[in-house]
């Protein structure tokens, strides 16, 4: 596959087969994300995969916390709303993946075990957590950004199926009582990974991008 290609495989995969995802896999794919620049090469980033029985009581504990309304501690703060136009286009992804789904806006119990599904991974039997260390600036996280998407793109290289998920962050003692992450290490995002499920609807949905002239300002070209 070349870069283009690379790039347009990858999208955000909401539906995973049973067949897990092999530690060479993974070695791989962390290989390929570390080639990701860094402030000053400090590489901030840490990988945590985790596979079998375990990813399966973490996905447990994830929806049972979520189901019972325990309080959300976050080691990053995450974000409460958005100004409008990252707003607009928060509400028009909800609506358009829920089209896909067949979810009505008014249909709570549909729409609320989808939220539920999110902290289940989707049924991913691969969970990847990345982390920074505490106390560092904002460029640590920026860093770990670019190397969460290089893990995505490495894995759509490989046709392994990602998406990132704030959910997986939201409990972050869940995961530890489970894989213990050093608590000296921010959790900054979760990444379920596996081989996506051809049968699921949801995998076929696409979101869409700004127009690039909204985005995209040239002085002097
Ligand atoms: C920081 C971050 C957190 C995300 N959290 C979730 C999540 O909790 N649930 C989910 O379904 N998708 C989540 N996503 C996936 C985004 O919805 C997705 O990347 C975006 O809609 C663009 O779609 P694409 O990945 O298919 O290109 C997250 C993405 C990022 C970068």
């Amino acid at each position: 596959m070349d870069y283009q290609q690379v790039v347009d495989s990858r999208h955000s995969c909401r539906g995973f087969s049973d067949q897990p995802v092999t530690r060479h896999e993974v070695e791989q794919i962390a290989a390929l994300a570390a080639k990701a620049p860094s402030w000053g090469n400090t590489q901030p980033w840490k990988l945590y995969a985790v596979g079998g029985d375990k990813a399966k009581e973490i996905r447990r504990r994830l929806v049972e916390a979520m189901i019972s309304e325990r309080p959300q501690e976050p080691d990053i703060t995450m974000p409460m709303g958005f100004e409008e136009g990252m707003s607009a286009r928060y509400k028009d992804l909800g609506r358009s993946l829920f089209k896909v789904l067949g979810i009505a806006r008014e249909d709570a119990d549909k729409r609320s075990a989808h939220y539920v599904n999110n902290f289940s991974a989707f049924g991913a039997p691969c969970l990847l957590f990345v982390t920074v260390p505490k106390g560092q600036t904002s460029y640590a996280v920026f860093d770990a950004g670019a190397f969460t998407h290089g893990l995505c793109l490495a894995a759509a290289s490989l046709g392994l199926g990602t998406v990132i998920l704030a959910a997986l962050a939201r409990f972050p003692e869940e995961v530890r009582a489970v894989a213990p992450i050093p608590e000296d290490e921010d959790m900054v995002i979760g990444v379920a990974l596996g081989h996506p499920d051809p049968q699921a609807p949801a995998n076929t949905f696409r979101s869409v991008r700004q127009p690039l002239e909204e985005m995209l300002t040239t002085f002097d070209l």
